[in-house]
């Protein structure tokens, strides 16, 4: 009976992993990405993760975030995933968390997913000119608006013209949203799907846990290929603190109008007949037990991993900084 119970689990597994109907389009499963996801520890025992460089002022508490930049003037840190992205469809949550005791704050953090990286500029401490979609968490008015701040702005770069960061992007964005995600009683998230040449849906999570409000959506958008996926913010005479707590990427894969080729192509794999149905029944019989058995392999690691084994570190917490700048 214990293949039954793991394919059990299987299935709360998958049944968890997915999403609901966005548009015409349902997101069928979603396989997460351990190269552009990172959470704590955040660092390995080398004091190095394998998948991700950080730099300029960021710093990394293994027990809690990764600070981008921490509440004082004319700070700048960022974060960059070492691989470019190269899924089609995926969807990208991030748990920040902006903090600060001023009545006077800013400037705010971005989260890139660009064809550049690791290049530091004035744009929330990123190069200008880039390739790739912007997604700004802007908490301080360089002018006046019609809307209020803090503000979520996205904007797509075309490596040529500049995001007018004096402006805030007025004008210039392709959505954007009023939300005061700044020193929440709750885990402020924000959500990011893209279906490549169908749409991009920004959601963000601040007024309560698992409540999410739309931001905003663009239909028919194809965004640049391989993009690296980074976050960077910045600070002047006005400061916040602003962390990374974790950040999750799955791949997405989506059944929808245009999903034929892909059901096709499993209908074709099958004969249809019973040997047929228990031979991918056994399949997944395996692969819920490799998966259940990797799983378990995984919590153990990560248990040795949550050890103190880094020196230094003291009241279990440790502090690490790459201080270079480019
Ligand atoms: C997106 O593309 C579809 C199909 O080509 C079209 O029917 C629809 O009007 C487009 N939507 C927008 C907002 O451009």
């Amino acid at each position: 009976m214990r293949p039954i119970c793991l394919s059990a689990l299987c299935f709360l597994v998958l049944a968890q992993a997915a999403e609901t109907q966005i548009g015409d389009q349902k997101i069928d499963r979603t396989v997460q990405l351990r190269t552009h996801s990172i959470f704590a520890p955040y660092i390995d025992q080398d004091l190095q993760n394998r998948w991700w460089d950080f730099g300029a002022d960021a710093y990394i508490n293994t027990n809690k975030h990764i600070r981008l930049t921490r509440a004082d003037s004319s700070q700048m840190g960022w974060l960059w995933s070492r691989l470019p992205l190269t899924a089609t469809n995926y969807v990208v949550e991030v748990e920040f968390k902006i903090s600060g005791d001023n009545s006077l704050y800013g400037d705010g953090m971005a989260l890139w997913l660009t064809q550049e990286r690791t290049e530091p500029g004035p744009v929330f401490g990123n190069r200008n000119q880039f390739h790739g979609l912007g997604i700004f968490l802007d908490t301080y008015a360089n002018a006046r608006h019609t809307f209020s701040l803090p503000r979520v702005i996205g904007y797509v770069g075309d490596g040529e013209h500049e995001y007018n960061y004096n402006n805030d992007g007025d004008g210039q964005e392709i959505g954007a949203c009023s939300a005061n995600f700044r020193r929440t009683n709750v885990a402020t998230k924000l959500k990011v799907t893209y279906v490549k040449g169908k749409f991009l849906d920004v959601k963000i999570q601040y007024k309560a846990w698992d409540d999410w409000s739309d931001c905003f959506r663009v239909e028919n958008i194809t965004l640049p290929s391989l993009p690296y996926l980074g976050f960077s913010a910045m600070t002047g005479d006005v400061f916040d603190a602003h962390d990374i707590i974790a950040v999750t990427t799955y791949s997405a894969l989506t059944s929808g109008p245009d999903a034929h080729k892909l059901s096709s192509s499993y209908n074709n794999s099958s004969s249809g007949s019973w040997s047929g149905f228990f031979f991918k029944l056994f399949l997944f019989g395996g692969v819920c037990a490799g998966g259940y058995y990797g799983w378990k392999e995984y919590q153990r690691r990560q248990g040795y991993g949550r050890m103190p084994k880094f020196g230094g570190g003291g009241f279990g917490s440790g502090l690490y900084q790459d201080s270079k700048r480019f």
